[in-house]
This record gives C-alpha cells, sequence and structure tokens, in this order.
C-alpha cells in the first residue's frame, strides 16, 4: 500500500462548482512528487486537503495506513510553507524556526543545534535575530521554509515556496530542498509554476486538469512521453497532427502513410512532436513526410525556427543555423516514426 494516498477526493467550495472530481493520489514513502497544472485547476486546493485546512465532500486521506481524512491540522504535524502562510511576527527568525521544536517540549540544546543547522542551510544564519516585517519577501520565505523542515515532518507540504526568490537563489533553495528532503526521507508534496523547477526536483509529478489527474508519471516520461493532448501542450507540444488508424499503420486527413513506432490507438488521435525532432526528408522517402511552404524564420541561436504551412496545419521545425530555407520555398518534412508520439 502506498505511503500516502488520496482517495476519490471530491471538494466543492460552494454548490456550483466542482474544484476535485474524484482525485486519486499514491505517494511512496520519501518520494518527493508534484503538482503541475494551469492555474485554479485544483493544486492549493489538494494540499489543503491534505494539510487538514478544509474537509473534502468525499474521499479518504491515508498516511502511514491511518486515515486522517478527519483529523485537525493541528494533530496532523505537517511541514506546511503555504503562498500565504504567515510567520509569527511577533517572534524574531529564530524563535520562528524554534517555534515547532518547542512545542515538542526538546531540550534546548537539541533545539539550539538544529535551529542553527537549519537557518545555515536557508543561508539565514546571519538573520537569527530580525522580526519577519524586517525581511525581504524571499527572506520571508525561506524561514517559513526552514520552519518547515527543522520538524523532519512525517510530509511537507511545499505551495510555491520559491515564487519571491531571484533565480540563482531558487535554484540553489531547490537543490537544498532536494538534498535536506532526500537525507531526512521526507515525503514530499510540491506545488510550482516552474516546469525546469519542477522536472529538476521530482521523483514523480502529477499534471492536474480541471480537478483530476491526467498524467502522474516521472519527469522523464512526461517529457517523453506525454498521453494526452492537454498535457503534451502544457509541456510546451505545439506541433499536433491528426491521425486515423489505418491498418497496421496510420493516415492523415488528406492521405498520407504515418509509421508511429511506440503507442496504438484505435480510430481518431492525435500525433505530436517537438520541433528539434522534425527533419527534412530525403529524396526518396515516402512515409512519415507532410509537404509545405516555409513561412516565417526565428533566430534561436544555435538553430532557426521556421513555421512551415502544410496542408495539416502550421508546423514548427527547428533547423541548424548552418541549414537555411527562405520563405515562401517548397519543403518536404520528415516526422521519424520514433519521434511521433501519440496521444490522446
Ligand atoms: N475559498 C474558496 N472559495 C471558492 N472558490 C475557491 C476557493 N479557493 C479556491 N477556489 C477556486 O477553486 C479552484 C481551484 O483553486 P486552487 O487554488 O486549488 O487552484 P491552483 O491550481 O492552486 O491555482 P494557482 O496555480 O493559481 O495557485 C479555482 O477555480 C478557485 O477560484
Ligand atoms: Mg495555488
Amino acid at each position: 500500500m502506498a505511503y500516502m494516498s488520496l482517495k476519490d477526493i471530491d471538494v466543492c467550495y460552494d454548490k456550483k462548482k466542482q474544484v476535485l472530481k474524484g482525485l486519486d493520489l499514491e505517494v511512496q514513502e520519501g518520494e518527493l512528487v508534484s503538482l503541475l497544472g494551469p492555474s485554479g485547476c485544483g493544486k492549493t486546493t489538494t494540499l489543503r486537503v491534505v494539510a487538514g485546512f478544509i474537509e473534502p465532500q468525499n474521499g479518504v486521506f491515508s498516511l502511514d495506513g491511518e486515515d486522517l481524512t478527519k483529523v485537525p491540522v493541528h494533530k496532523r504535524n505537517f511541514g506546511i510553507v503555504f503562498q500565504s502562510y504567515a510567520l509569527f511576527p511577533h517572534l524574531s527568525v529564530y524563535d520562528n524556526v524554534a517555534f515547532g521544536l518547542k512545542m515538542r517540549k526538546m531540550q534546548k540544546a537539541e533545539i539550539d543545534q538544529k535551529v542553527k543547522r537549519i537557518l545555515e542551510v536557508c543561508d539565514l544564519t546571519e538573520f537569527g535575530g530580525r522580526f519577519p516585517q524586517q525581511m525581504s519577501g524571499g527572506q520571508r520565505q525561506r524561514v517559513a521554509l526552514a520552519r518547515a523542515l527543522v520538524i523532519e515532518p512525517k510530509l511537507l507540504l511545499l505551495d510555491e515556496p520559491l515564487s519571491n526568490l531571484d533565480a540563482k537563489l531558487r535554484i540553489n533553495m531547490r537543490m537544498e530542498i532536494k538534498r535536506i528532503q532526500k537525507q531526512l526521507g521526507i515525503t514530499t508534496l510540491f506545488v510550482t509554476h516552474d516546469q525546469e523547477e519542477c522536472f529538476s526536483i521530482s521523483d514523480k509529478v502529477a499534471v492536474m486538469n480541471q480537478g483530476v489527474i491526467e498524467q502522474f508519471d516521472t519527469p522523464e516520461n512526461i517529457y517523453q512521453k506525454p498521453e494526452t493532448e492537454f498535457v503534451a501542450r502544457f509541456i510546451g507540444f505545439e506541433n499536433f497532427l491528426s491521425l486515423r488508424k489505418d491498418g497496421h499503420g496510420y493516415k492523415t486527413e488528406s492521405g498520407a502513410a504515418f509509421a508511429v513506432d511506440t503507442g496504438n490507438r484505435e480510430g481518431v488521435c492525435m500525433g505530436t512532436i517537438r520541433p528539434e525532432d522534425i527533419r527534412v526528408a530525403e529524396e526518396g522517402q515516402t512515409q512519415n513526410i507532410l509537404e509545405g511552404t516555409v513561412g516565417v524564420r526565428t533566430f534561436l541561436g544555435k538553430s532557426y525556427q521556421y513555421e512551415v504551412l502544410t496542408d495539416a496545419g502550421k508546423f514548427l521545425v527547428n533547423r541548424p543555423a548552418e541549414e537555411t530555407y527562405e520563405e515562401g520555398s517548397r519543403i518536404r518534412l520528415y516526422l521519424p516514426e520514433q519521434k511521433l508520439i501519440l496521444v490522446s
């Protein structure tokens, strides 16, 4: 059985709109799982259910074999860093971080050792004596993170914990989060809008769409093998080709023949491919070919990106900078079968 599980969770804030719709998620002990999806899809709501801030209308949340669905927030003892989860304004940074340990009645010397260690990790050593209102947004965010990590919780919930940090500090902090999380084996749910951050830090990624999880997989699989058009578009695929199953292969609407290595879908489906995976056809090649006219060209540094207008729609194609094609010229594109992905 999974260490943490959400089973068939329904949440409605008001009667009109259901925000989570039978959501299922299973996380193994020690894993870091990210929720990724467009604004409003229900990521924060999912974390609120896990944290205990809201009780779902239906469904069960369990951790380590225990049903916690009706257990209040303060009895769950999770580490939480939410977008708007404030620090205690009347306590110094040191005391904010020490708070959870004092509540656990830990010895003073042990508290001091743990707090100093985590302040160092979060690059806050010099700020121990300050109060939250004397700190910048990014510094406060790090205090919130230190406060959540120091208690070595059974579950760590992070909702955009790095959003106020500059790019360099963000990368340092995400590596720190991953390191501490692995070192202490803390099972973690992480929400971020930054896809690179999400893919780099996660053991698994749950891509959410309108209150359900569309795909739950490793970052590599999500990136290389999106299963639905929604997931593919969300992670940046822009080239889509409508295909119909035809014998062992597929045909486009205008009858061009395509073969696809992976996946097998009946009826009508979508093929998708990244711009850098499209080649220019060699003479004599007849399968997986789209003919089109070269449109706008954009310089990307190592390559040019071309818009190519084909009878199956517009395709973006990246070609090395040494190889150029003039606007208005005809071009035959080859979509290698190993790189063409079928989505539903
Ligand atoms: N307290 C509330 N009362 C009513 N509706 C709410 C409440 N909180 C959130 N919602 C609605 O529920 C939906 C999901 O919200 P949620 O905060 O979970 O989204 P999210 O995925 O975290 O988005 P973002 O990426 O913008 O943070 C949204 O349509 C939102 O407007
Ligand atoms: Mg949110």
